[in-house]
């Protein structure tokens, strides 16, 4: 009773004691997972520190403070900062995205304190240069925690109480603060703030100063997401009142990225992103085959905390959930990933492979 067609059971291999049949099954995808070896021969994705970006906050004044609303991260001080920086270079973390915590007493209406040379964040790029060369400085654009209003952008107030965000005159302000990232040292300019036409303002303005090898990633897909509460509790940064939905991205929308994309390719974006990453894995993919530029992924605060918070409990396995978390991300397209877990990550994967 040997069976001609796949699927059918024969009776050819039956074992008396076990009662083992055999199926006439001559494609069988298991054979592609029997073994560590092989699994590792047919990989088709791979996660490495090589991949990471870590977001690290620095905030004036000497102390390093644990954020309680993401655990793991710390606010640096400047000296802190830059021995954190000699350990992610040595764990093989190619790159630290710096963000500024302001005092509310520097904090005003235009925000100011955004380019002041002598600001944290131009302070601590000079820091991490001088001694760790090796390591990519890349650096936040946008206004939301140096203005009073935890806006991204310039804001104008009605007498009725509504109020707008200014593009032009934002772009003509990020590219201040953008200057004075570059003329101390900042490897990589990210803004993050949405306005239109910034990517072409930002070029144009590095390169009339001489950056012209400053690089630009664009946050060209930042959804008007819930999942950066932690990230706003870190910085002391939430709208003080309204939202950000006339900038940031309708969570609904997959096209209008693409035409994001378009627009941040032909005004000179070096790399793209989208944010944040797990939950709009689908729009990472389009972005994928719209584009030949290379694509990071922002795995955001909420994102973290949700596998860390349900690590703590005991109810996910911390290690595993997120190796799954951040290879979803690479499977999608991304080529790199900012997120908070980029030291752990890195240790796990060194384990891995002694
Ligand atoms: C603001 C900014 C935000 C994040 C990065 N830059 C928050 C926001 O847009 O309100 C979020 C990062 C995170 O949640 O991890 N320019």
């Amino acid at each position: 009773m040997i069976a001609d067609s796949m699927g059918c059971f024969t009776s050819a291999a039956k074992d008396a004691n076990l009662n083992l049949v055999m199926m006439n099954l001559p494609i069988r995808p298991r054979r592609n997972r029997k073994s560590a070896a092989v699994r590792g021969l047919m990989r088709e994705t791979t996660l490495s520190a090589a991949n990471l970006i870590y977001p690290m906050f620095v905030q004036e004044g000497e102390e390093d403070t644990p954020i309680e609303s993401l655990p793991g991260c710390t606010r640096w001080g400047v000296a802190g900062i830059v021995g954190e920086c000699k350990r992610l270079y040595e764990l093989g973390i190619p790159c630290v995205d710096l963000f500024a915590v302001v005092p509310e007493e520097k904090k005003d209406a235009a925000g100011s304190e955004a380019w002041n040379p002598e600001g944290v964040v131009p302070r601590a790029i000079r820091a991490i240069k001088a001694a760790v060369p090796g390591l990519c400085v890349m650096t936040d654009v946008a206004l939301d925690p140096f203005n009073t209003y935890g806006q991204d952008g310039i804001v104008r107030e009605y007498e009725d109480g509504s109020y707008e965000i200014l593009n032009d005159e934002t772009v003509e302000a990020l590219c201040r603060q953008a200057l004075c990232h570059a003329r101390a040292g900042a490897d990589i300019i990210s803004p993050s703030d949405m306005m239109d036409g910034r990517i072409a303002a930002l070029r144009a303005a590095l390169d009339a100063e001489g950056f012209s090898h400053v690089s630009l990633m664009s946050y060209t897909a930042k959804y008007a997401s819930a999942f950066y509460g932690p990230f706003r509790g870190a910085l002391g940064s939430a709208p003080k009142f309204g939202d950000k939905k006339t900038y940031q991205m309708d969570p609904a929308n997959v096209r209008e990225a693409l035409r994001e994309a378009a627009l941040d390719a032909a005004e000179g974006a070096d790399f793209l992103m989208v944010k944040p990453a797990t939950l709009y894995l689908d729009v990472i993919a389009e972005m994928r085959r719209a584009t030949t530029l290379p694509i990071a992924a922002y795995h955001v605060s909420g994102e973290y905390l949700m596998l860390k918070a349900a690590a703590a409990s005991g109810w996910l396995d911390e290690k595993q959930c997120m190796l799954e978390a951040l290879l979803s991300i690479r499977r999608a397209g991304a080529d790199m990933i900012l997120t908070y877990a980029a030291p752990q990550v890195a240790e796990w994967l060194r384990e891995e492979t002694l």
